[in-house]
């Protein structure tokens, strides 16, 4: 993986806006319904690079560039030029961009600015991490961007309209997101987030985990309603369900506090479990999370929205080999897989 963080090389246009990418340890879902959840940033993450043009913005990792700012902003705006994005995104990348740009218009009308006329680049977006696996690189995306027009734009941002305008991308992509993705994208560190009160920093010890690709797109959108329909049916199950998944969030939280990394562990696997409860699974997943229990895991989980995308483990610690263990399990298996680090401030 590049280092998005890294100095740009001399002669290459500045990087200016940046955000992580993130892990939900225990507790999605639950988060949706005002529960804790325990979630960190991931180093990598997006970068958003200015490069001379017109306010187009430019992910070629999806072969995807928008129009121009001019036109996105213009009455009846058509949507990407060029072949629509290969990723089975639940709306076009032009329609993030744009309500990033309208919940800016105060900031730019404050500051006398008309992004239409004052925006001389292109946006070139580059993704660190992989996408649609429920590891936030929407999120990471949005505030990346924000962050952007901020400094292209001289808007002078406080952190609370980069959060607004990163939500409103959120929202375009995953209709009524709890706000976790984007607020670990922009603050980073490791801790408990819950609607009400955004993200409270969880001091712990640097860890590791490993992460496996279902190879599958994580269905954020659909898993999310399929909870919402089963709290509907079966209400007493599902919110028991969530209560655990909240429960498991504090004593997984306590855990990592205290450098218990075997509770955590169990932690993991009973949330996996009620997350499978909660129709939020897929066979790959499953598959994923028994192969790293078979090669000696802590405990192991779907990570983010579920129906696909990423697989967090936790390998036993201080043994050199266990890490390897487990992402020999899973490459063996076909599926493609890394070692991350969260936290660490300790
Ligand atoms: O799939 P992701 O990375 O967007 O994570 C979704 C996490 C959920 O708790 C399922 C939804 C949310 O809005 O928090």
């Amino acid at each position: 993986m590049t280092d998005p963080f890294a100095a740009p090389a001399p002669g290459t246009a500045p990087v200016v806006g940046h955000a992580h990418g993130k892990v939900i340890l225990l507790g999605e879902h639950a988060v949706v319904y005002g529960h804790p959840a325990l979630c960190g940033a991931l180093r990598d993450g997006v970068t958003v690079e200015a490069v001379p043009g017109a306010g187009a913005l430019r992910v070629p990792q999806w072969g995807v560039t928008t129009h121009d700012v001019a036109v996105l902003l213009g009455a009846d705006p058509p949507q990407e030029r060029g072949a629509p994005s290969p990723l089975p995104l639940d709306a076009p990348l032009s329609s993030a961009y744009r309500a990033i740009l309208h919940e800016l218009q105060p900031d730019l009308a404050a500051k006398s600015q008309d992004a239409a006329a004052a925006l001389r680049y292109d946006l070139l977006v580059r993704f660190a991490i992989p996408q649609s696996s429920g590891l936030g690189s929407s999120a990471a995306l949005a505030v990346g961007l924000a962050r952007a027009l901020d400094l292209l734009l001289g808007l002078e941002l406080p952190p609370e309209r980069i959060a607004a305008a990163a939500f409103a991308s959120e929202r375009v992509f995953h209709g009524s997101p709890s706000g976790l993705d984007h607020t670990v994208a922009q603050q980073g560190g490791f801790g408990v987030f819950r609607r009400q009160t955004g993200l409270i920093d969880v001091p712990a010890a640097a860890l590791r985990l490993c992460i496996g690709h279902t190879g599958r797109a994580r269905d954020t959108r659909g898993r999310v309603a399929r909870v919402a329909e089963l709290v509907r049916e079966r209400p007493d199950r599902s919110a028991a369900a969530l209560a655990e998944i909240a429960a498991l969030v504090e004593a997984g939280t306590a855990a990592v506090r205290a450098g218990r990394l075997a509770e955590l562990g169990a932690a993991m696997s009973r949330n996996q479990e009620l997350l499978r409860e909660l129709d939020v699974s897929c066979p790959e997943i499953d598959h994923l999370c028994d192969l790293a229990r078979g090669a000696g895991a802590l405990g192991a989980k779907l990570t983010g929205g579920g129906g696909g995308g990423c697989v967090i483990a936790l390998a036993r610690p201080g043994d050199p080999v266990a890490e390897a263990q487990v992402l020999s399990a899973w490459t063996d298996a076909g599926f493609r897989a890394f070692v991350t680090t969260v936290g660490g401030c300790a």
